[in-house]
């Protein structure tokens, strides 16, 4: 478990309202330690699960890439090649089932 936004305040960036779920693991054992702390995701099918991170606030894989990269990371801006490079590495992680490619065909997913 990571606290998101390690290299920037993700929270205030995004804007809105804190919610509960904001807190993360902090909502379950009340240590300080402890906010804004969120499970590492299985990137597994990660083309297909949108929208993103806990809030479900990012759409695109694009764009989670970026927030990644810009809260997670001390890159912090990293070029559109890199992010495509990456979503390109991400979708090669969509699994097939009885032999087809999984799809997704859930518009919240889109
Ligand atoms: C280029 C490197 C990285 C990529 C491509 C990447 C990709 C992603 C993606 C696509 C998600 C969304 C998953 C989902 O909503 O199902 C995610 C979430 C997350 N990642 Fe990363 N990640 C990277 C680096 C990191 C690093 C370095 C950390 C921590 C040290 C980290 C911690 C997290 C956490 C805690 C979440 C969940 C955040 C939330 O739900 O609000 N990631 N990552």
């Amino acid at each position: 478990m990571e606290i998101m936004g390690l290299e920037g305040d993700y929270f205030k960036d995004r804007g809105g309202k804190l919610t509960d779920a904001d807190e993360g693991r902090y909502a379950v054992t009340h240590e300080a330690s402890d906010m804004n702390r969120f499970v590492v995701p299985n990137l597994r099918n990660i083309e297909l699960t949108g929208p993103y991170f806990h809030d479900g606030s990012v759409k695109t894989l694009d764009e989670a890439v970026r927030k990644m990269a810009r809260y997670q990371t001390p890159d912090q801006n990293i070029s559109d090649q890199d992010v495509a490079d990456i979503v390109a590495f991400l979708k090669t992680l969509t699994g097939r089932y009885d032999g087809k490619l999984l799809t997704n065909s859930n518009p919240a997913a889109k």
